[in-house]
Order: structure tokens, then C-alpha cells, then sequence
């Protein structure tokens, strides 16, 4: 996705050979006209699947889960990483470990919104080793449902979440894959190599 590409080279900055900032339009700042045309790339990636529900998990995944959600005409929920003083009953969760932030997260969303016979799209800003998505995929098929589809926003491809989602069977699609991050500098994937 070419306008994103073109965002990631304007306004991410590389911290490190391993992590791109990119608050200014994903992690803190959101850009609403860029989310919005997220939200079309990835209804147009996955049309034609029968999705029903979208889920993200909590904060930066839900800009681009509710456009999407929007895009596509269904409802979207997102996964609650703390716990919640009215969401008490009824609760699905998996752990989640995360490797960037050296710390382990029950994630957890009610069993009232994602049911049995349900398509539902994960969407997620950053597929970096893949264990979030792991945990969405886990909590969908607890609720009875079907995974159809991985959406990423910005997928770090020289690391493993590419593979792990792959070896779900999940479909994936990544709207902008960074080869590397190395020497300061930003390399996208590029368009012809086979992943
Ligand atoms: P995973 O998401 O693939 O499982 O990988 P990991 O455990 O490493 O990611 C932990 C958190 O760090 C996630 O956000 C993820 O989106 C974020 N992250 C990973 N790599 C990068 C990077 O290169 N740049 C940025 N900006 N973020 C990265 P989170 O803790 O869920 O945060 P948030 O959604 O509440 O903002």
C-alpha cells in the first residue's frame, strides 16, 4: 500500500535494528484519512470471505479494526488487555507474552460478541513475533468461531510472526512488510520476492 509506504518514509523513525517508531499516524497520533483508506485496502483484501466480525486487541489495533469494521459493514471488538470493572462474566482469554516488552498479558474479550458460526477478521498495527495474533486466533476458535484472516498494518518481516501466523493456515496480508531496519534506515519487501 503505497500511500503507507510513503507515510513509513516521511514520519517513522528507526530506534533501533529492531523497532520503528511511528506515533505520529499509528501508536499515539492517528491519522484519520490514512486509517481510512487502511480500512479499504483491507475490506477489498478479504472481501468475498463472508466476515462477520472484526477484533483487534487494545489500543493501537482498534484505529484500523474500526475502520475496517466500518469499511465492511459488520461490528468491531477488541480485546481487553487489563481488566475491566463491568466485563466480569462470560469471559474468554488467552495469554499473550510479549517479547518487546518483556511482559505477559491475560487478554481477554466476553463470550456475547464473538459466537459460534462467526468469520471473524483479526486486525493488528504491528506483527513484530506474532503472539498477539496467536492469542486473537486462540480466543476465536474458544468462542466456536472460524479465524479467516490476519490484517497488519506494518509487518516487521525479518521476524518470525510472518511465519508463526502462516503456519496457523490463516490468510495474511500485511499492507507495508519491512525487510530491515538496519544501518537507520527503513527496506520494504520488495513486491515480487515469494514469503
Ligand atoms: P507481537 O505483537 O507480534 O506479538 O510482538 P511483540 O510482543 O514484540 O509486540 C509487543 C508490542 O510492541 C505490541 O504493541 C506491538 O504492536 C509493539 N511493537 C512491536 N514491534 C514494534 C515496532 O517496531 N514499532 C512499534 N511502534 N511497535 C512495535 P502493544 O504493547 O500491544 O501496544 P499498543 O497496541 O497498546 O500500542
Amino acid at each position: 500500500m503505497e500511500a503507507l509506504k510513503q507515510k513509513i518514509i516521511d514520519e517513522g523513525k528507526v530506534l533501533s535494528d529492531t523497532v520503528l517508531k511511528v506515533d505520529s499516524f499509528v501508536n499515539h497520533q492517528m491519522d484519520p484519512v490514512l486509517m481510512k483508506q487502511i480500512g479499504e485496502e483491507f475490506a477489498e483484501r478479504f472481501k468475498g470471505m463472508g466476515i462477520t466480525k472484526v477484533l483487534t486487541i487494545e489500543s493501537s489495533g482498534i484505529g484500523p479494526a474500526l475502520m475496517t469494521a466500518l469499511e465492511m459493514g459488520v461490528p468491531m471488538i477488541f480485546a481487553r488487555k487489563r481488566k475491566s470493572l463491568t466485563l466480569t462474566d462470560g469471559l474468554i482469554t488467552a495469554t499473550v507474552r510479549s517479547f518487546t516488552k518483556q511482559e505477559t498479558n491475560e487478554i481477554t474479550i466476553s463470550r456475547d460478541f464473538i459466537t459460534e458460526g462467526d468469520n471473524v477478521l483479526i486486525i493488528d498495527d504491528f506483527l513484530a513475533v506474532g503472539q498477539a495474533a496467536l492469542g486473537l486466533i486462540e480466543i476465536v476458535k474458544q468462542a466456536g468461531a472460524n479465524p479467516v484472516g490476519v490484517g497488519i498494518v506494518i509487518e516487521k518481516s525479518f521476524q518470525d510472526g510472518h511465519r508463526t501466523v502462516k503456519e496457523t493456515g490463516v490468510k495474511l496480508e500485511s499492507l507495508a512488510k519491512i525487510a530491515s531496519l538496519e544501518n537507520g534506515k527503513v527496506q520494504f519487501v520488495n513486491e515480487g520476492d515469494q514469503q
